[in-house]
C-alpha cells in the first residue's frame, strides 16, 4: 500500500517543506498536514487545491480535543498511517536567563512541544501499529543536555522531554512494529529564528535542506528500525542524548 504522512504544523516552515518535498515523491498516497488555522496557512491552500493527496486539518496541539478530531478525520481517510512527523514547535524564550524565566513559558512549551506530541501519537498509534509505522519527534540540540551550551531553559526542557518519550514509546512499543525516532533537523533559517536571515548569521541550512534530510536519511534511509530510539541529526550523524 502507499505510504501516508501526516506533518503537525505543517503551513510554514521545516512543516510545508516536508509537505513540499512528500508531493514529490511519486508513490505518497496521502499527505494530512495539520495546521492551527486554515485560513491564514494560504501557501499551503494552494498546494492542497492543486494536489488532492494533501489533506489540510486543523490541529492544535494545546487542544486535547483538536488532537482527538485529528486523529479521527486521518481514521475516517485511511485504514493506516505509515509516518506520522511531530514537527509543530514552539520557542517561548530566547534570552532570558533561566533565573528569571516565568512559569507560562515552561507550561506553553511543555503543552505545545512535549504533551501535544504525545498525545497526538497516542491517538495515531492504532493506525500506526496497521502499518509498522515510523514517529518522527521533531526535536532540538537544545533538547540534548550534552550539546546544549546553556540556552533557552523552557524550550530545551521541553525538547529533553519528548526526547525521553520517544525512548520510552519505543522501548514499549517493539512488539508492534513502530519505530519512534527523536530529530535534530538542524539550525534552519526559519520564522523561529529570525537572527539566521540577518547579514553575518551563523551557519545554517534552509527548511527544503532540512526537511530533504531527515525524510533521505531517516524516513526513507531504508533501515528504519535501526534507528529507533535514537536521537539522529538531519544529515544522519548520532546526536548525544
Ligand atoms: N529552525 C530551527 O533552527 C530549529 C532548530 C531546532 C529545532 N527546530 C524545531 O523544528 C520544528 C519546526 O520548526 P520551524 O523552524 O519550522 O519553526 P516555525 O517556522 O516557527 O514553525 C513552527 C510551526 O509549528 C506550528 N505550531 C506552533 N505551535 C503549535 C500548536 N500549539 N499547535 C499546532 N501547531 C503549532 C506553527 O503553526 P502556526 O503557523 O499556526 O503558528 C508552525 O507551523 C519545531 O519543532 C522546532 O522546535 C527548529
Amino acid at each position: 500500500m502507499a505510504p501516508t504522512f501526516l506533518i503537525t504544523g505543517a503551513g510554514r516552515g521545516i512543516g510545508l517543506s516536508f509537505v513540499k518535498a512528500l508531493l514529490t515523491r511519486d508513490n505518497t498516497a496521502f499527505i494530512f498536514a495539520g495546521v492551527r488555522n486554515i485560513a491564514t496557512a494560504t501557501e499551503l491552500q494552494t498546494i492542497a487545491k492543486a494536489d488532492n493527496r494533501v489533506v489540510m486539518f486543523p490541529l492544535d496541539l494545546d487542544d486535547e480535543g483538536s488532537i482527538q478530531s485529528a486523529a479521527r478525520v486521518v481514521a475516517s481517510r485511511t485504514p493506516s498511517l505509515s509516518v506520522l512527523i511531530n514537527n509543530a514547535g514552539f520557542a517561548p524564550e530566547k534570552t532570558t536567563p533561566a533565573a528569571s524565566v516565568p512559569s507560562g513559558d515552561f507550561l506553553q512549551a511543555f503543552r505545545t512541544n512535549t504533551l501535544g506530541p504525545i498525545l497526538l501519537t497516542q491517538a495515531l498509534l492504532p493506525l500506526l501499529e496497521k502499518s509498522g509505522g515510523l514517529v518522527v519527534n521533531v526535536s532540538s540540540l537544545l533538547g540534548s543536555i550534552q550539546v546544549n551550551p546553556g540556552r533557552q531553559v523552557a524550550y530545551a526542557v521541553s525538547k529533553a522531554g519528548l526526547n525521553m518519550a520517544t525512548t520510552i514509546f519505543q522501548k514499549q512499543n517493539k512488539d508492534k512494529n513502530v519505530t519512534f525516532v527523536a530529530a535534530h533537523p538542524g539550525t534552519v533559517a526559519t520564522d523561529m529564528r529570525p537572527d539566521l536571515r540577518q547579514p553575518g548569521a551563523m551557519p545554517h541550512i534552509t527548511a527544503e535542506e532540512s526537511a530533504q534530510g531527515i525524510l533521505q536519511n531517516i524516513v526513507f534511509s531504508g533501515n528504519v528500525a535501526a534507528l529507533g530510539g535514537r536521537f539522529i541529526t538531519w544529515d544522519g550523524k548520532d546526536m548525544p542524548w
